[in-house]
């Protein structure tokens, strides 16, 4: 009968010393939206604090999240011409390439995730090819492929395609392989949920579908044993780590995943996720710091090695 548990909580230091989960800079990736000109710097109405940048500031904002101890960022290209081919998801001269490349020139340490979709390049904003009213899938496959070329061959460390085509992985792979960019590794989207939580996301991107949802090709919130399917399936297509997407509302995901699989897990903290708690935190409903550390602290307790989250820079520059 003397199991007092509070022993051990009496104190900060001995807290902090028997931890089973710590947040460190190592954990975290921050997404960044670029867009095309010069001299831009857009707000986000939905997402406070985070912005759409031009090539030349996104290099100053990346300066302040290095200094701040940033290692590692998510690229998603907003571009001004959409046509129904997604022509500037392939284009070497495209919106993310000349990014990567500049960013690989001013940080080469800096670790660069590219995201690799069409529902940004297309003007339905779908994520892949519409034919007859349908998402085709095998037709997207081949320019989903070489998008990712154009990114690995600009300096992608890693390419992560949020699409969710079947067979996406494989050919992906494949066209790396070929080019002989043998080290580029390839984060799947594996585990991605057709969710309400991508909201705010959508205005940044701008990148709503025009019609129906995308109920075919993203997962439906009722299933776990598919998010398995789906991870197995992309590893052994040749993904290097599988994402959990979005992270808070499924945590059970992500530790089922950490369980039965060997790679490296990710969680995605997406934007609706991130909006609500800026927007509990404005009213002085919730403490900002306290909760965004504990809910990343979460997503690692359930088994992420990784997470993307917007707060990311909050968190090495004010709380950690
Ligand atoms: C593109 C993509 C989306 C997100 C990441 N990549 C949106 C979507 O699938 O509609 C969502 C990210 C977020 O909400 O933060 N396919």
């Amino acid at each position: 009968m003397n199991n007092r548990f509070r022993r051990l909580r009496a104190f900060k230091t001995l807290r902090k010393m028997t931890a089973e989960t710590a947040l460190t800079s190592h954990d975290l990736v921050q997404p960044f939206f670029v867009i095309e000109g010069k001299g831009k710097k857009q707000a986000i109405d939905a997402m406070p604090g985070i912005h759409r940048f031009s090539k030349d500031l996104l290099l100053k904002e990346l300066d302040a999240y290095v200094k701040a101890g940033g290692k590692a960022g998510l690229f998603f290209g907003i571009p001004s011409q959409k046509d129904l081919k997604a022509a500037s998801a392939v284009d070497p001269k495209g919106i993310v390439p000349q990014a990567v490349k500049a960013i690989k020139k001013h940080f080469p340490d800096f670790l660069v995730i590219t995201d690799v979709c069409l529902c940004a390049y297309m003007s339905h904003g779908h994520c892949g090819v519409v034919q007859n009213g349908k998402i085709d899938n095998d037709k997207s496959l081949p320019i989903l492929a070489q998008s990712a070329l154009v990114h690995a061959q600009a300096g992608a460390d890693i390419v992560a395609p949020s699409d969710m085509m079947d067979f996406r992985i494989a050919v992906l792979r494949n066209k790396l392989e070929k080019a002989g960019l043998v080290d580029t590794c390839i984060l799947s989207y594996a585990a991605k949920y057709a969710s309400a939580f991508y909201g705010p996301f959508r205005d940044a991107a701008h990148s709503a579908p025009e019609f129906g949802d995308r109920k075919t090709y993203q997962m439906d919130p009722a299933n776990s044993r598919e998010a398995l399917k789906e991870a197995r399936q992309d590893i052994k297509e040749g993904a290097d780590m599988v994402m959990v997407k979005p992270a808070l509302a499924y945590l059970d995901i992500v530790s089922l995943l950490r369980r039965e699989l060997t790679v490296p897990i990710v969680a995605y903290n997406v934007s609706g996720e991130y909006s609500m708690v800026k927007a509990a935190a404005k009213n002085g409903w919730v403490n900002e710091k306290t909760i965004v550390l504990e809910i990343l602290t979460s997503m690692k307790r359930a088994g992420a090695d990784i997470i993307i989250s917007y707060h990311a820079k909050d968190v090495l520059q004010k709380f950690l």
